[in-house]
């Protein structure tokens, strides 16, 4: 699909009230992440977006390496939510990803807990997120995502866990344009539902496909297995393990048995 990304093709009629007040588009980028962090340290404007057709240096949860080349979308937005709503960020941007993937394509992703986004079991979409204060500064929040659009089956051999692409599961193309601007339009959405004490728990508890499966979750150097009882309404995953207790997790790697 011949299409061309540029910051004001993705601002226009955007219509958002905080997402995408100002956008800063390159061709390439080592990371979203990093020309994000450098923003904040400018004092830039919340709801900032930064966007690349490829990444050098695309970088994954737990310090791993993340594939962007040519056909993938690759962004970060900046947030300045308050402490209190941090726990629900995660929310916002899973079920955003989620709900700009179904419109556009009429598939149906789910959410593997914490924000992995998954069609068929197999991850179409990543995100990392980076909370932190800056100096004498504000709170900020930096989503990264990373959704596999127009990426062919030979990359996708490529990475450690099962992934797809939109190409993959739909056997066509699409606008990349159009998903960007549906996914912004939607974190813009949902974060002022948080902003205004509306709460995501219900709607994200609804597309986790993690819960009643039995699971094994890596903690730091720690590994439990057992099975996936519930969430917590600040977004913590209750584990039922073998022995019969009840574990907290608060961070981790989920892998699904199957
Ligand atoms: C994961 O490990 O599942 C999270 C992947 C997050 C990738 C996105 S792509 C845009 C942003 N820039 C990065 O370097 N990483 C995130």
């Amino acid at each position: 699909m011949k299409e061309k990304l540029t910051g004001a093709a993705i601002m226009e009629c955007l219509n958002t009230t905080i997402v995408g007040r100002k956008i800063i588009y390159q061709s390439e980028m080592p990371s979203t992440m990093d020309t994000a962090r450098k923003e904040v340290l400018g004092g830039t404007l919340e709801g900032t977006v930064i966007i690349t057709d490829e990444q050098t240096a695309g970088k994954g949860r737990i310090g791993r390496p993340w594939l962007s080349p040519k056909g993938c979308v690759a962004l970060s937005v900046i947030l300045c939510p308050e402490v209190s709503l941090l726990s629900s960020i995660i929310m916002v941007a899973s079920l955003a990803v989620l709900y700009a993937i179904r419109d556009i394509t009429g598939l149906n992703p789910m959410i593997k807990w914490p924000n992995d986004i998954m069609i068929n079991d197999k991850k179409v979409c990543g995100i990392l997120i980076e909370s932190g204060v800056k100096e004498g500064g504000k709170d900020h929040t930096i989503i990264g995502i990373g959704i596999n659009v127009n990426l062919d089956a030979v990359y996708l051999g490529k990475v450690s866990v099962p992934a797809t692409s939109i190409l993959n599961e739909l056997g066509r193309e699409v606008s990349r344009l159009k998903l960007i601007r549906n996914l912004l339009i939607e974190i813009d959405k949902l974060y002022l539902c948080v902003r205004n004490e509306g709460s995501l728990y219900e709607e994200w508890r609804q597309y986790l496909d993690t819960l009643g499966r039995q699971v094994y979750v890596k903690m730091g150097e720690e590994i439990f297995e057992g099975v996936a009882e519930s969430v917590t309404r600040d977004g913590n995953l209750m584990l039922r393990t073998r022995e019969g207790n009840l574990k907290r997790i608060i961070a981790g790697d989920v892998t699904i048995r199957y």
